[in-house]
């Protein structure tokens, strides 16, 4: 059976975010069974699940409470649209839930699918908003590089990763690219704190340089993922909530990743004490285990689309916006979350957390670790002095990921990090013995490098 599955698998399922050469040659590794911080794969192999899947099954896997929820909604009514004049009681209750918990202010929530399908939402309200008052150019928008915004079409315009723009193009126009907050290899050459966050203030620059009639937003992660867990220096989101504030530039936070816990608070804006314009969410609202997205949206700006009256039509939603089951596993996954305290949990572990990973500095080939909340990511180097990267020929953090799978951790390989980034519930004993493989993988691959 498992022959022919995955036999089945190569002939006609497309997998993503890999090789398609490669994966027709190796397979792939088919999850059969999920438990807290861990999953089984077909052949009854068990691993710890270092990643929580996509940085998404927050409270772990195989809560039967959500999956409970899950029938029960389906039983009662499976489907319920939140367009053409109709709702459901779980969209309801999850979408005041979500305005309760964002900072003040933001009360208005839009659902949607998923991260992308979220981001497209946020890129069409800059554009509405820009309409209906009255300034139809001022549409751009500015994201950073490195930065992961999904790939829809102008979402993955929005990321700033070339290989998500190199065979993909026309992208979405309108895009002004803008360096990162990354302290490690500062795209401007600075060093933090002399720099003053010359970094934020680079969006001033470019705001005056391509003229602020023509700037909507500015679009960033707190702290960037995909791009390798970068959280910026103290400071920098606050600076750029003022250059917003300054030019009438609305500030979207993507907290996709970061939204319902992962950094220790409801959102990333809020430990950064920021209040932004948009939150997009996704992957955290329901940990994953059906899918949901959205936006939430600053109640300032909803009265510009109510005070459009009623000639005015909302052309914008999707089949499944506030889809009742995923809303419903939305409520039940955040009852999990209040109910058993996980984001304060995860303020009690980020510190044993960054500890016990930052013990894999002493690596020849480990130039960094980053953290931030429970997201992690280990930045491998051919010389931590010069900090200069491996070719990306060498695959080198990917070769880790495969040494650490091979131990019976899952975890992610970046252009030049490993992630770990695991599901709440993981113990201080776990994160050691997490980081206990990790060190073991890179060992293995020091030794295939001749370190
Ligand atoms: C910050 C961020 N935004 C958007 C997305 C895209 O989300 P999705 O894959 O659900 O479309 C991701 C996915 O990893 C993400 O990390």
């Amino acid at each position: 059976m498992d022959r022919e599955l995955a036999r089945l698998d190569r002939a006609h399922l497309v997998h993503g975010f890999g090789s398609p050469a490669q994966t027709d040659r190796d397979g792939t590794v088919r999850l059969v069974k999920g438990r807290g911080i861990h999953v089984w794969d077909s052949e009854g192999r068990r691993y710890v699940d270092g990643v929580a899947s996509l940085w998404n099954v927050n409270v772990g896997h195989g809560r039967a409470e959500i999956a409970r929820a899950i029938a029960k909604q389906a039983r009662a009514i499976e489907y319920a649209p939140t367009l053409i004049g109709f709702s459901s009681e779980p969209a309801i209750r999850l979408a005041a839930r979500i305005a309760k918990m964002a900072p003040k202010g933001l009360n208005r929530v839009l659902f949607a699918g998923g991260g992308s399908e979220s981001n497209e939402t946020a890129i069409r309200l800059v554009r509405l908003l820009a309409s209906l008052s009255g300034r139809p150019k001022k549409t751009g928008i500015v994201a950073l590089t490195r930065a992961y915004h999904g790939s829809s079409t102008g979402a993955a315009s929005l990321t700033g990763l070339e290989s998500f723009h190199v065979h993909y193009k026309p992208l979405m126009s309108g895009v002004f690219r803008m360096a990162r907050p990354d302290c490690y290899r500062c795209e401007l050459g600075k060093t933090y704190p002399e720099c003053g966050l010359a970094c934020a203030d680079e969006l001033e620059r470019l705001v005056e340089r391509e003229g602020a009639d023509r700037i909507g937003a500015f679009i960033a992660e707190p702290v960037q993922g995909v791009g390798g867990v970068i959280p910026p220096p103290p400071g920098w989101l606050a600076r750029i909530r003022e250059i917003c504030d300054r030019y009438d530039i609305l500030l979207i936070a993507d907290e996709v990743i970061t939204g319902f816990g992962r950094l220790g608070r409801n959102f990333g804006v809020q430990a950064a004490k920021v209040v932004p314009d948009m939150i997009v969410f996704a992957k955290g609202v329901t940990s994953g285990y059906v899918p949901l997205g959205g936006v939430i949206l600053h109640e300032r700006l909803y009265q510009i689309i109510l005070d459009a009256g009623e000639e005015f039509v909302l052309h914008h939603g999707y089949t499944y916006s506030g889809h009742p089951v995923a809303c419903a596993a939305g409520l039940a996954n955040l009852d999990v979350l209040e109910g058993e305290d996980l984001i304060g949990g995860v303020r009690r572990k980020a510190k044993p957390f960054a500890k016990a990973l930052r013990k894999l500095e002493c690596h020849p080939i480990v130039g960094q670790v980053r953290t931030a909340g429970l997201m992690g990511a280990v930045e491998l180097v051919r010389n931590p002095e010069t900090r200069q990267p491996f070719p990306a020929r060498e695959k080198v953090p990917w070769r880790v990921r495969q040494a650490a799978l091979r131990r019976g951790v899952i975890l992610r390989a970046g252009l030049s990090f490993v992630v770990v980034c695991p599901p709440f519930v993981i113990t201080d004993e776990q994160i050691e013995d997490i980081v206990g493989r990790l060190d073991e993988a890179i060992a293995d691959v020091e030794a295939e490098l001749g370190y």
